[in-house]
C-alpha cells in the first residue's frame, strides 16, 4: 500500500482521496483553502456529489484518510504526489495555471526522497515538461522525483461511479517503468491502461473533451435543421445511436454543454491549436453553437411572450447538469441574466446547487420548492433535468402558472402529455 498525497481537494481530487484510501493507501489530502479543510477534518463533505460523504467518512474512520493545509506534513513522506488542483480557463481562453505553478513550488519546496508527481489536473500539452521545471528549481535537498500525466475523465454527479469503473487510465511518462508504478495504484480497478509519452496524454484529455462538446454541438445543429424542416431531433438522434459507430451518448439536444470541464478544455485547445499554427475551425465552431443555444433558448421564450418587462419567469435547475451544485459554466446563469437583462423576473429552484448560485444572481428570487417558483409564473423554463423535475406534478405546476408555457431545454418531458395538460410545450429541436 502507498503513501500519497493529493494536492487539492475539489470535485476531482476530494474523490481520489476518498478512492484511493479505499483501496487501503494511506492518503493525504491538501488544500489552500483553510475553511473547506476545516469542514473535511470534521467530516463534513463541502460538495454534492452522490456517495462521496459515505466514502469519505468510511476512510476518515478507518484512519487511512486526513486533510492538512500543510504541504510539510504530506509531501515529504507521499511516494506519489497527485495535483488536482483547478485549472480554469483565462481571459484568452488559455488555461489559467496559476494554480498548478503555486502547488508545483510547494511539492518542490517539501519533497524528500524518491517521488512520482501525478499532473492529473487537465493542464496544457508541454505541461509536464513546465511542472517539472518548477519543483527542480524548488528543491533544496537533494530529492529526486518524476512527473507522471494522468488526466482524469470522471464526471460530475457520477464521480464516485467513474473513478471506481473508468473507461480507461492513461499515463504519459518519460519512463515506461515509472508509469507502471502509478498503473499499479489502479491495478484494483482492472481497467485498460494506455501507457504513452507525457505530451500524448495530454494531448488525449483536451482531444476527447473536444470531441464529445462537439457531438453535443453537432446534435445542436441538426435540432436546429429539424426545427426548420419539421423533424423532431430526439427520434433523429435515437435512429442515429443505435449504429454502434456513432453511439447514442451525447446526442441529446438542449440548450448546450457547461460545466468546469468542456466549455474551458475546448477553448484552451482552440488557443494552443492557433498558438501553434493551426486554424481550429471545428472547435471555433462547437464553441460558436454552444453559445448560441442559450441565446435561441431565450429567443423562443420571447417569441412567445412577446416584451419580457414584467414577465414572471421560473427557472427550474441551476446547476449545469444534474446531480451536482457545480454553477461553473452553467447554462443557466446566461440564460436568467439575458431574461433579467430584458426586464424579466426570474424565480429559480435547484435542489443542490442554490447556495452557489446566489452568489452569480443577485437579482434572481430562489424559492424553496419548484411549486413556489412556479406561482403566477408566464413561462416555465426546465434548464438542469434533475429527477425531482421529471417526477413533478406538471397538472399542479399547470394551475398554479399565470400562464401554462414550458420551455424544455433537455427534451425531458413528452409533448404530447404537456399538451394533454393544457401546456403550450416548446422543446429543441422537435
Ligand atoms: N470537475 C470535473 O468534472 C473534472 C473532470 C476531469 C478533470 N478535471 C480537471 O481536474 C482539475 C481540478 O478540477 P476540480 O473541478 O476538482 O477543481 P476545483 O476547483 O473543484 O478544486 C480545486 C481545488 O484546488 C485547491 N487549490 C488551488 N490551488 C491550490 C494549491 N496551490 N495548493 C493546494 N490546493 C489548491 C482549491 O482550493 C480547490 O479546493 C482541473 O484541471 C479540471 O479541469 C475536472
Amino acid at each position: 500500500m502507498a503513501k500519497i498525497s493529493i494536492i487539492g481537494s475539489g470535485y476531482v481530487g476530494l474523490v481520489y482521496c476518498a478512492a484511493f484510501a479505499d483501496f487501503g493507501n494511506e492518503v493525504v489530502g491538501v488544500d489552500i483553502d483553510a475553511a473547506k479543510v476545516a469542514a473535511l477534518q470534521a467530516g463534513h463533505c463541502p460538495i454534492y456529489e452522490p456517495g462521496l460523504p459515505e466514502l469519505l467518512e468510511r476512510n476518515l474512520k478507518a484512519g487511512r484518510l486526513r486533510f492538512t493545509t500543510d504541504y510539510p506534513t504530506a509531501v515529504p513522506d507521499s511516494e506519489f504526489v497527485f495535483i488536482c488542483v483547478d485549472t480554469p480557463a483565462s481571459f484568452s481562453g488559455e488555461a489559467d495555471m496559476r494554480a498548478v505553478r503555486r502547488a508545483a513550488a510547494m511539492i518542490g519546496e517539501h519533497l524528500a526522497g524518491d517521488t512520482v508527481v501525478v499532473n492529473k489536473s487537465t493542464m496544457p500539452i508541454g505541461s509536464g515538461d513546465l511542472v517539472t521545471s518548477i519543483i527542480q528549481q524548488h528543491i533544496t535537498n537533494g530529492a529526486t522525483f518524476s512527473v507522471v500525466s494522468n488526466p482524469e475523465f470522471l464526471r460530475e454527479g457520477s464521480a464516485v461511479h467513474d473513478v471506481l469503473h473508468p473507461d480507461r487510465i492513461v499515463l504519459g511518462a518519460d519512463d515506461r517503468a515509472t508509469a507502471e508504478r502509478v498503473a499499479e495504484l489502479y491495478g484494483v480497478l482492472h481497467a485498460p491502461v494506455v501507457i504513452t509519452d507525457r505530451r500524448s496524454a495530454e494531448m488525449i484529455k483536451y482531444a476527447s473533451n473536444s470531441f464529445l462538446a462537439t457531438k453535443i454541438s453537432f446534435i445542436n445543429e441538426m435540432a436546429e435543421i429539424c426545427e426548420r424542416v419539421g423533424a423532431d431531433v430526439t427520434v433523429v438522434a435515437r435512429g442515429m445511436g443505435y449504429d454502434a459507430r456513432i453511439g447514442g451518448q451525447f446526442l441529446q439536444a438542449g440548450i448546450g454543454f457547461g460545466g468546469s470541464c468542456f466549455p474551458k478544455d475546448v477553448k484552451a485547445l482552440a488557443h494552443m491549436a492557433q498558438e501553434s499554427g493551426c486554424h481550429p475551425q471545428l472547435l471555433h465552431a462547437v464553441l460558436e453553437i454552444n453559445t448560441d443555444q442559450r441565446r435561441r433558448f431565450v429567443q423562443k421564450l420571447q417569441q412567445h411572450l412577446g416584451d419580457l418587462t414584467d414577465k414572471r419567469v421560473a427557472i427550474w435547475g441551476l446547476a449545469f447538469k444534474q446531480n451536482t451544485d457545480d454553477m461553473r459554466e452553467s447554462p443557466a446563469v446566461d440564460i436568467i441574466r439575458m431574461i433579467e437583462q430584458r426586464g424579466g423576473e426570474v424565480r429559480a429552484y435547484d435542489p443542490a446547487a442554490m447556495e452557489n448560485a446566489r452568489a452569480l444572481l443577485p437579482y434572481t428570487t430562489f424559492c424553496d420548492t419548484p411549486y413556489d417558483a412556479v406561482r403566477a409564473a408566464d413561462a416555465l423554463c426546465l434548464v438542469t433535468p434533475w429527477n425531482e423535475f421529471k417526477q413533478a406534478n406538471l397538472g399542479r405546476v399547470a394551475e398554479l402558472m399565470r400562464s401554462p408555457l414550458l420551455l424544455d431545454g433537455r427534451n425531458m418531458y413528452d409533448p404530447a402529455e404537456l399538451h394533454a395538460l393544457g401546456f403550450t410545450y416548446v422543446g429543441v429541436g422537435r
